[in-house]
């Protein structure tokens, strides 16, 4: 950690100043005081697969933090609307920081000490298992020396619409999972596979891990690509739609229209098409997957077994389809 909260960038326009070699920086991982550069935190951390965690930055005096309490409240109460457990015991933090800060020489200067703490290593998958251990982490680092001359002199600052994150962010697959962890969550308190983002006007978007489409007399319809993940299985989806003569469109779809529709399913690359036949606790159709919906999972199947076969990757255009070939794929693919 350079300078906390990015005040590095905040006062970059400064002249450089040489610095003194700064001494190797001590961290407070799972509770052992470390090295930061040895310290090992699991490649399946949840926090760095999918965000899973949650932080805080404490401002300390001469080795006395600020606001811990209320630092270590709001920790908690994202804690608990995330379910990630965290033991909020100031007395118990304060000790830690008082053992980090001596460990860094930074007891007799002002410093900033994040916690972070994410939901713990875990297998493979947004649901988190139960008995996952939290990962915890202190790290300190002495206040930007430019500060003081920023509080005296002032600074700048420029706009960022709020919109460029909104419209941008879903369309990427970063690793801002932690919204999809809760969704997972309150799904499977609900018994149900998926939660389906609802944006603005009850349109539906898209599944926490999964692109959704519905059928509606004969025509298969997913919302636009605004706002959403551009999923690499629902542009072959598209491609297998159009090659199968099935009418197809790009629309957004209401709350309601999904749940007046005939056939809805889900495409990703693990679940390839998977027919959803209850949404809450109205069934769709006749409450079974839909004439339309296997018609394209076997489609999607032959794809798959084409492209493997041909040992390339395939792009998502019916030219690049093999010819409909009855159950063959569907068989194909079991083996
Ligand atoms: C938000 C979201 N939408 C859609 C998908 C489906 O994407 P793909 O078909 O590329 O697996 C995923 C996959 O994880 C996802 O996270």
């Amino acid at each position: 950690m350079g300078a906390p909260h990015g005040l590095s960038a905040t006062l970059a326009g400064g002249r450089r100043r040489r610095r003194a070699p700064r001494r190797e920086a001590i961290v407070l991982l799972n509770d052992r005081l470390q090295p930061a550069a040895g310290a090992a935190i699991s490649a399946l951390d949840r926090g760095f697969l999918y965000g899973d965690g949650l932080f805080e930055t404490v401002r300390t005096y001469r080795g006395r933090p600020f606001g811990l309490e209320q630092h270590l409240a709001r920790l908690a109460r994202s804690a608990r609307t995330f379910r990630i457990p965290f033991e909020r015991d100031a007395g118990y933090w304060r000790s830690r920081i008082t053992r980090l800060l001596r460990a860094n020489a930074l007891v007799d200067v002002d410093a900033a000490v994040r916690l972070t703490v994410s939901r713990g290593a875990g297998p493979l998958g947004l649901l988190p298992p139960p008995g996952l251990y939290p990962t915890t982490l202190l790290v300190a680092a002495p206040l930007d020396r430019r500060l003081a001359m920023a509080q005296r002199r002032g600074v700048g600052v420029c706009f960022f619409p709020c919109r460029l994150v909104t419209a941008t962010l879903p369309t990427h697959k970063t690793l801002h999972y932690l919204p999809a962890v809760l969704g997972k969550i309150l799904a499977a308190r609900a018994r149900a596979f998926e939660a389906l983002y609802l944006g603005a006007d009850d349109t539906v978007l898209e599944g926490t891990t999964s692109n959704v489409f519905v059928v509606r007399r004969g025509t298969v319809v997913t919302p636009p690509l605004h706002g959403i993940l551009p999923g690499v299985t629902r542009r072959f989806l598209e491609a297998v739609v159009r090659h199968a003569r099935i009418p197809f469109r790009e629309a957004p779809i209401r709350r309601r229209a999904l749940l007046a529709a005939d056939e809805v399913f889900l495409t990703a690359s693990t679940i390839e098409v998977l027919p959803v036949v209850r949404v809450e606790r109205h069934r769709v159709g006749a409450g079974v997957p839909g004439p339309i919906t296997r018609r394209l999972q076997e489609a999607y199947a032959q794809l798959v077994a084409a492209t493997l076969a041909r040992g390339r990757t395939a792009h998502a255009s019916p030219r690049s389809h093999p010819p409909p070939a009855g159950r063959a794929g569907a068989a194909q693919r079991k083996k």
